[in-house]
């Protein structure tokens, strides 16, 4: 290890309690980086409280720290304008990595899927003074459309996206639980909540993530010739992200090439048919075994579960597939979020 990576860090994260933050946290408290300093900072609500990291209490601060000598600022906020902390970093001139998407449309400022960690890539991460993540959608269906690189040329991808209320940050997840127990108690009328209507027993076409963002942060990565879009769906499940990706080789594929090359894929893991990944037993002995993935299988996963593989029985043979994804978009962008800030940091 070099003398500079041994140098303890101090990084500043915006939205420490939130969803992203608190998990962004546990993946740092898993590297064996030294940090001599982690500022918490989150909204008036929540000042005072304390954040945990590595068996330590930090004192939540609602007061933004002045940024000037720190190594990082990382921004998983949600309600605020990330445009104001980037002004502040920028001013500071401290390194500054948004996981929020405010970024996401600047061509100036590195856009970062995996590809763009190696290489040539890691060298302008490291000087770059702004950096920004794609959204977890963009990411999983990155790593699927470079699995299959390897066996020829998507010309088309279209996905259907499931999004669970965790989408919309903590909020969404208490306001899911307190819709669900009012409408069972049959006490009051569902709560609206941040996704701005009842998502309880319900689902919302149109609903969930992002899908301008995510359709434009591809559109950044891809090479011409690939065409990738993406219609949004809200269920009513707490957390995880689910894709059925309808997918046009230019040249025919067959099913075991297919699988082959998504068992490779890095950050991947193909679930063969036939058995749900948590083990679940069938209901009746003889009955069929239950299938996966599903998102609670992918809940506290940073890979991204792949499976049912099923021709286009409209279409020539091999030339159109469909597969399912199955993630959890907090900890897959938790972990990516960390890889990039090993990067800058020199860490790894
Ligand atoms: N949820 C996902 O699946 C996911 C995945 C990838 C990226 N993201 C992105 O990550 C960001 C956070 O998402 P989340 O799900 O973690 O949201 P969240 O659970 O609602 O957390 C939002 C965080 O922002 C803080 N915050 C709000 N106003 C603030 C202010 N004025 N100053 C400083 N901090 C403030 C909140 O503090 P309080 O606790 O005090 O309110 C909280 O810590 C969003 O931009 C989202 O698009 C989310």
């Amino acid at each position: 290890m070099s003398q500079a990576s041994r140098e303890p860090r101090r990084l500043v994260v915006f939205g420490v309690t939130g969803q992203l933050g608190q998990e962004f946290l546990d993946e740092l408290d898993d590297t064996e980086w030294s940090i001599s300093e982690l500022v918490g900072v989150a909204s008036s609500e929540s000042a005072g409280t304390d954040f945990d990291f590595r068996g330590l209490d930090g004192d939540v601060t609602a007061e933004w720290p002045p940024l000037k000598g720190y190594d990082l600022v990382v921004i998983c906020t949600r309600g605020v304008s990330a445009l104001e902390i980037v002004r502040d970093a920028l001013k500071a001139e401290v390194p500054c990595l948004d996981l929020t998407g405010a970024l996401a449309t600047q061509t100036e400022v590195p856009l970062l899927f995996a590809q763009n960690l190696e290489g040539e890539g890691a060298s302008a991460v490291a000087v770059a003074p702004l950096l920004a993540m794609p959204s977890a959608t963009a990411l999983a269906t990155s790593r699927i459309l470079t699995a299959l690189q390897t066996i020829g040329s998507v010309v088309r991808a279209q996905g259907t996206v499931l999004s669970s209320a965790a989408t919309h940050g903590r909020k969404g997840v208490l306001a899911l639980s307190q819709q669900s127990i009012a409408l069972f108690n049959q006490t009051e009328e569902p709560l609206t909540g941040p996704a701005g209507q009842a998502v309880a027993f319900d689902v919302i076409p149109g609903g969930g993530v992002d899908v301008p963002r995510v359709r434009g942060e591809l559109g950044r990565w891809l090479v011409e010739g690939t065409a990738v879009d993406f219609t949004n769906i809200q269920v009513p499940t707490f957390v995880g992200e689910g894709i059925s990706l309808a997918l046009e080789f230019a040249e025919p594929v067959d099913a075991t090439a297919l699988v082959s090359s998504l068992e490779l894929g890095e950050g991947l893991i193909w679930i063969a048919d036939g058995i749900g990944s948590r083990g679940l037993a069938p209901v009746e002995e003889d009955g069929p075994e239950p299938v996966g993935p599903t998102l609670r299988d992918a809940a506290g996963s940073g890979d991204v579960l792949v499976g049912r593989l099923e021709p286009d029985e409209t279409r020539e043979a091999g030339i159109s597939w469909r597969l399912w994804l199955s993630f959890d978009p907090i900890r897959l962008s938790a972990s990516h979020a960390t890889r990039i800030a090993g990067v800058r940091l020199g860490l790894s």
